[in-house]
């Protein structure tokens, strides 16, 4: 566990910090008795709704952009340039927090141009934001950084802010998002979550060791394998330690990281039997809504998980829905 000396320091560090204010915070904590009992689980069911914050449709992104954005205002940015898929969660939350804060959002998008816009494509055309469209994933970095010189040529000040969020900027919104949940008189005994760029794992697995939780936190994987994504949220932890002054060592040897990619099934964003049966018991128990390519695929994990004893019967558990609803309207 991290020395409380060292915890002490990067917290006050993390409260000093300006947040903006994009919705209502804490998000609430709701218990599903319902969806246990429907499944025949005896560990006790939360549900953090992230899927319920009050601003852009809400989301995980919305808490890392809480921080990304002031900082980006602070360094004088005017244009803020991102990327994702078609549908990114992430693309349409930047562009709300960006069209809130008085700045202009470009989108480097992967994909063919919708004939119809839908979904998260038709929010950032509401919001603002202009989008160009460059064929694959590999196409987005050298896209973002043509963008940005195309807008330096035009006298704007450019910022990229990377796939995600997922810096370690970003994460700390989830590691403030621990400190609510605490806050709120939540101690779960396992945090599952879905994760894929590792900023939200990031946040919330140094969240946990900095306020020196005994909790397991399990990212369910959209995409990638285990082994990336670890490294991943390894490097945004080191860098969320540097951030807050307390150096990395400390803070990545106290992390406690495990990352599962059983759920992805075919591919990302194609929908499983599992997730299919997560998705209907969430909204017909809970009226709670879960999407395909994130949040279903993790609701999967937890029954899984619970189901077979990997997480014990009388363990708390905690869901933290991290958005995505926009997608069942695309
Ligand atoms: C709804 C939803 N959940 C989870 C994730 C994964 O979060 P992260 O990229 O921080 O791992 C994303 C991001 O793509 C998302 O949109």
């Amino acid at each position: 566990m991290i020395d409380s000396a060292i915890a002490k320091i990067a917290l006050a560090d993390l409260a000093r910090r300006p947040s903006a204010a994009l919705g209502h915070f804490p998000t609430p904590i709701d218990s599903m008795n319902r969806l246990g009992a429907a499944l025949g689980l005896s560990q006790r069911l939360f549900i953090k709704r992230d899927d319920a914050i009050s601003f852009g449709f809400g989301g995980n992104k919305v808490r890392k952009l809480r921080y990304v954005i002031p900082d980006l205002i602070a360094q004088g940015v005017d244009t803020v340039i991102t990327c994702g898929g078609v549908q990114s969660n992430h693309a349409r939350a930047t562009a709300a927090a960006c069209a809130a804060s008085g700045l202009h959002c470009h989108i480097v998008v992967n994909g063919t141009p919708p004939e119809h816009l839908t979904g998260n494509a038709l929010l950032n055309q509401l919001l603002g934001a202009t989008c160009e469209y460059v064929t694959g994933r590999l196409d987005r970095k050298p896209g973002m950084a043509q963008a940005v010189e195309r807008y330096r040529a035009q006298g704007r000040r450019p910022a990229i802010v990377p796939l995600g969020a997922s810096t370690p900027m970003g994460a700390l919104g989830f590691v403030a998002g621990v400190g609510e949940m605490l806050h709120q008189g939540a101690r779960p005994d396992v945090i599952v979550h879905a994760c894929s760029s590792g900023g939200t794992s990031a946040g919330l697995v140094t969240g946990v060791a900095l306020h020196r939780l005994d909790a397991r936190v399990i990212g369910i994987s959209a995409d990638d394998p285990p082994a990336a994504v670890e490294a991943e949220v390894r490097a945004i932890a080191a860098g969320i330690g540097d951030l807050l002054g307390v150096g990395s060592t400390a803070l990545v040897d106290a992390l406690r990281i495990e990352v599962d990619d059983a759920f992805v099934g075919p591919g990302y964003g194609q929908p499983t039997d599992a997730s299919r049966e997560a998705q209907t018991a969430a909204a017909h128990h809970e009226a709670v809504f879960v999407d395909h390519t994130y949040t279903a695929k993790a609701l999967a994990g937890l029954i899984a998980y619970c189901r077979d004893g990997r997480i014990p019967a009388d363990a708390t558990v905690l869901f933290w829905h991290t958005g995505g609803q926009v997608a069942l309207f695309a």
